[in-house]
This record gives C-alpha cells, sequence and structure tokens, in this order.
C-alpha cells in the first residue's frame, strides 16, 4: 500500500494534491513475478571541441600521414567528416580577401591508399585522390606523395600479392624521403 498519491481520479476529473491528496492511499495487489524485456540504453556523447583539438594537432604538424581504403571511388565518410571538421575557417585556415591564409605548417602529406580495382593518372573515376588534392592545395598544401596499393581485389588480379608489396616499396621511399626532409625542419 502507498500512502502518498500525487493524484486521483477518473477520466471526468481529476484531484491533484499539495503534494498529496490528503488521506488518500493506493493499494495493490501483485499477480505475477517476472522480468520485462530488456532495455537497451544509447548513450550519446558528445565530443566537445573536436575540430578544434584536431585542427591545434594538425597546425603543430610538418608532415601529414593518411591512410584510407577507397570506397564507392571516393574517401570512407568518417575520413569526409574528419576533412570537413579539420578543413575549416578558423581552425587549419583564415579567411582573407586574397584568399585563405594557412594557420598550419604541414610540408608534406603522404597519402596511403588500398583500392579493389585500379585508376590511371587523374583518372576521373577516382574522387579520393583528386579530392584529397583539391581540399590541401586550397589550404596552401601541394607536396603529396601517394602510395597506392591498387587492384586489392584478388578475383579480378591475380597479382594483388605483387600490387601490394610494391606499394610497399613506394611507403620505404616515401619514409626515407620524408626522414631526409625532417633533418632541414
Ligand atoms: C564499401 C566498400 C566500397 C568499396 N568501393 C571501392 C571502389 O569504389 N573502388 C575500388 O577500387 N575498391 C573499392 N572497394 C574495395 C576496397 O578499396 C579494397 O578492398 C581495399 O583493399 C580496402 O582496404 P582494406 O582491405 O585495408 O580494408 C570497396 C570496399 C568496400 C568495403
Amino acid at each position: 500500500m502507498w500512502s502518498w498519491p500525487l493524484e486521483a481520479g477518473t477520466s471526468h476529473s481529476v484531484k491533484v494534491g499539495v503534494p498529496t491528496l490528503k488521506g488518500a492511499s493506493v493499494t495493490a495487489e501483485i499477480v505475477k513475478h517476472g522480468l520485462g524485456d530488456k532495455i537497451v540504453v544509447f548513450k550519446f556523447k558528445r565530443r566537445k571541441n573536436y575540430a578544434r583539438k584536431q585542427g591545434k594537432l594538425f597546425n603543430a604538424a610538418d608532415v601529414l600521414v593518411l591512410t584510407t581504403p577507397m570506397w564507392n571511388y571516393n574517401m570512407p565518410a568518417i575520413l569526409k567528416a574528419w576533412f570537413d571538421q579539420v578543413l575549416s575557417p578558423g581552425i587549419t585556415y583564415e579567411v582573407e580577401k586574397t584568399g585563405p591564409k594557412p594557420l598550419h605548417s604541414i610540408k608534406k602529406v603522404v597519402l596511403l591508399v588500398a583500392s579493389g580495382g585500379t585508376y590511371k593518372e587523374d583518372d576521373p573515376a577516382d574522387a579520393l585522390g583528386r579530392g584529397v588534392a583539391a581540399a590541401l592545395k586550397f589550404i596552401g598544401i601541394t607536396d603529396i606523395s601517394v602510395a597506392w596499393a591498387d587492384g586489392q581485389n584478388p578475383l579480378y588480379f591475380d597479382n594483388s600479392e605483387t600490387r601490394k608489396q610494391m606499394a610497399l616499396e613506394a611507403v620505404q621511399e616515401i619514409a626515407e624521403e620524408v626522414a631526409e626532409m625532417a633533418a632541414e625542419f
């Protein structure tokens, strides 16, 4: 029995207590014990200042290494989301009348890609390489080295393993080039 009801009534009239209804009580009978359906609770925690924090890291770097698969001829949505957060005015560049003024000091970008198919240079189907280059050029970055493990779908390419090894060799060369550059930083 509960003796502190807050309100009581029918569909026609309701009495509301201040704060409880004097003299009113509620009685109930337990007819069954059991567990209800399991409830899944999703908690959404907003990342605080994500763009600003990522921007700080970006602006402090000399070399940026991006590693990504090609999905639907483009970068995966999560990488695009990162670009949209970081390549933003006030984060990595300032908007000026003469054009964007970089806030970063990135000297080189290394782009490591894997794709199922193969793409020729400046292939119109390749929205990934062209998109990354265009977005970085906008903020003043033009030195981009690419190592691309293409033809990684073994159903269509019987040399996919060789292609991967070639990409790894390209990575090695880029790493040596970056190490030489770093001596000048
Ligand atoms: C959702 C999805 C979309 C893909 N789209 C393409 C594509 O447009 N072009 C392509 O060449 N390969 C595409 N691929 C193949 C991947 O690029 C390929 O498997 C690559 O090796 C992925 O790298 P990972 O094996 O390290 O994940 C796609 C793969 C997935 C899962």
